[in-house]
């Protein structure tokens, strides 16, 4: 079972080719976040195969794990198909789990950020689960481009780094497959620490925020791309009527719409207007 976010596709493509070399189910984190999806209910159990792997595959937000993705772990419920021996309940214990997460260049303490999230969930540590056995970053795209020194990738670089990742993500397919534990290949970048606790606490505190995102009505064609690929449902409109944020606090910036725009018409604030656009293809 991989439970996965992913704003512009990068960490989608990971997850998916996980979910190819494990067999194992893919899960969209983002729809079970959502007030105004109710066919993806948070208080249901998830409910983990005998010997099924658990994979939580994301992006680095500020040299954190994205709060989205955070409250969902914390929030989640999971239980094993146990077995049933007379009237007693076999729980199997310590299923094999692990991380992928993807970043543009370095993750500082994610892990130690998601091992502490994993650990207030009380469904997982029934399982003995208590933290991941295995972890990985993978070098990707970059796709923050809300400061003034962020840009994406030019595009030789882009194409580099897909390449890399490309090989290591199947080296990293076959010890998942193999369950091998005690891995933790990572990219933590300089003072690691510094980055998640300082950097990383103001950036979500003052830096995630929907509150920045225009439309440049003179470029927008009302097509309504921007609204449908929010991931958490931020953005009021569709096709024939201008975007609008709906300030509901779960905007993550994760710049999917920005990104998607065919007419670079979302600005945020006045950082975006010379800066490119990617997304996964
Ligand atoms: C809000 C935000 C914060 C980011 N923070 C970091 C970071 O701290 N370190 C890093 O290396 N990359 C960072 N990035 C880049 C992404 O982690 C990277 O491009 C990732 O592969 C995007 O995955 P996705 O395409 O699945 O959304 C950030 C991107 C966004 C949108
Ligand atoms: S994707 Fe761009 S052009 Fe289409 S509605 Fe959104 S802002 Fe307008
Ligand atoms: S409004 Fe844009 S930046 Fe915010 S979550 Fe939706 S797609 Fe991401």
């Amino acid at each position: 079972m991989i439970f996965y976010f992913s704003g512009t596709g990068n960490t989608k493509w990971a997850a998916a080719r996980l979910a190819a070399a494990t067999h194992e189910d893919l899960i969209s984190i983002a729809p079970y976040m959502r007030a105004d999806d109710s066919s993806h209910n948070i208080a249901e159990p998830f409910i983990l195969k005998e010997n099924e792997r658990l994979g939580f595959v994301f992006p680095v937000h500020g040299w954190r794990v994205p709060r989205l993705v955070r409250e969902f772990i914390r929030k989640m419920k999971i239980t094993s198909d146990a077995t049933t021996e007379g009237n007693k309940k076999m729980v199997r214990k310590h299923p094999f789990a692990y991380c992928v997460c993807t970043a543009g260049d370095s993750i500082g303490l994610t892990i130690e950020n998601l091992n502490d999230t994993i650990a207030l969930n009380a469904s997982l540590q029934a399982l003995g689960i208590t933290e991941v056995s295995a972890s990985y970053s993978l070098i990707m795209p970059e796709s923050y481009v809300g400061l003034p020194f962020m840009d994406v990738d030019p595009k030789e670089r882009e194409v580099r780094k897909k390449s890399k990742s490309a090989q290591e993500l199947a080296v990293i397919c076959e010890e998942i497959f193999d369950r091998k534990e005690g891995v933790n290949r990572l990219v933590k970048g300089p003072i690691p620490w510094f980055f998640t606790k300082v950097v990383g606490g103001f950036f979500e505190n003052v830096l995630i925020t929907d509150k920045r995102f225009h439309v440049e009505k003179d470029k927008c064609v009302k097509c309504g791309i921007c609204a449908n690929v929010c991931p958490v449902g931020d953005i009021k409109g569709g096709h024939g009527e201008y975007p609008e944020w709906l300030h509901h606090k779960d905007c993550l910036t994760c710049f999917t719409c920005y990104h998607h725009c065919p007419h670079h018409a979302i600005e945020f604030g006045n950082q975006t207007q010379k800066k490119g656009q990617y997304f996964y293809k």
